[in-house]
């Protein structure tokens, strides 16, 4: 569609994104850039030695790969809708084709960490998949979800409201709102973490900025990274999700695609989206957890 290859196997409603190489090379330049933005951590949960990690919408499997490399003798499992995973992996890592939504086959606490990035798009049964998630973690084992909100902020007046990332970042969170997957704002994952039975919940919300205005290294060289994938970005984000959803013919969505993706360029205007994460663990046997303090 619209020059483009999509998951088809579990149905055109499951990923709005597309699958093909472009959009693979895209995943693997957003990987780096969340390096960047985590002072090149992989994750935010206080993990140590783990011995069974599972990755779900793993993508090109590249977070998988390098979890796997860091603790060799840990089993890494990736699953994804999408066979689109390198075959030349660390021996400790392995992928699945599988749908998060559908049955968990794993046994109870097969894993001690789980690990959720950019797949909000992907998923509706959130309440269903992190019950199930619970029930597959060890106790004591924990949970990170981390999503790049769709929103565009800017904090200095730069951006004005007619601003054309603004109008297409708007539209993205109209879409997927209209298919009960909106963008992730601020205490949506902590909310979710709780009301699965999650404890000791901790929360981070990162700038990501679009383009090299920031002044700190790292951030610059995450904008870099972030206008090196914007092409593809906006076109792998919108294009279905504009014409399938709302309805648009391909000419009007490539427009708002093109346009929202020019003014990201643009470096006077410091427009950034936000990079949520949280994490939480899986109580003990016989631990309090009526009166946890999660910050909220
Ligand atoms: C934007 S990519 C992110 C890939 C990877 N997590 C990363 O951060 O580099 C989203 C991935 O989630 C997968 N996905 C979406 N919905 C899914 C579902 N219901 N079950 C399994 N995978 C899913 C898609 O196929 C896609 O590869």
């Amino acid at each position: 569609m619209n020059g483009r290859s999509y998951h088809k196997y579990f149905g055109d409603e499951k990923n709005y994104m597309p699958t093909d190489d472009r959009e693979q090379d895209r995943m693997d330049i957003h990987h780096q850039l969340i390096l960047r933005i985590l002072n090149e951590e992989l994750h935010k949960a206080p993990v140590e030695n783990p011995r069974s990690v599972l990755d779900v919408g793993t993508g090109t499997g590249a977070w998988a790969i390098d979890m796997a490399d860091k603790w060799p003798r840990a089993k890494v499992t990736g699953i994804d809708l999408s066979p689109i995973q390198p075959k030349w992996v660390p021996p400790n890592c392995i992928f699945e084709v599988d749908d998060v939504e559908r049955e968990w086959t794993d046994n109870n606490d097969a894993f001690d960490f789980i690990h959720f990035r950019n797949v909000a798009q992907g998923i509706t049964e959130w309440d269903y998949v992190l019950s199930e998630a619970y029930r597959c973690l060890e106790p004591g084992g924990f949970v990170e979800l981390s999503e790049t909100g769709a929103m565009a902020y800017c904090d200095d007046g730069t951006m004005s409201a007619t601003n054309a990332t603004k109008y297409y970042c708007d539209l993205i969170a109209r879409a997927m709102t209209l298919v009960n997957r909106p963008p992730i704002t601020s205490g949506v994952l902590p909310a979710r973490l709780r009301a699965a039975g999650f404890v000791d919940i901790h929360s981070f919300e990162l700038k990501q900025p679009f383009g090299v205005w920031a002044k700190e290294e790292r951030l610059k060289l995450a904008g870099r990274c972030l206008l090196e994938q914007a092409e593809t970005l906006f076109h792998s984000y919108g294009m279905a999700a504009f014409t399938r959803i709302l309805g648009m013919d391909d000419e009007e969505a490539d427009q708002i695609c093109r346009e929202g993706c020019e003014a990201a360029s643009d470096p006077n205007t410091h427009i950034y989206s936000i990079h949520y994460i949280s994490y939480g663990r899986k109580p003990r046997p016989g631990e309090n957890v009526e009166n946890w303090d999660d910050g909220r």
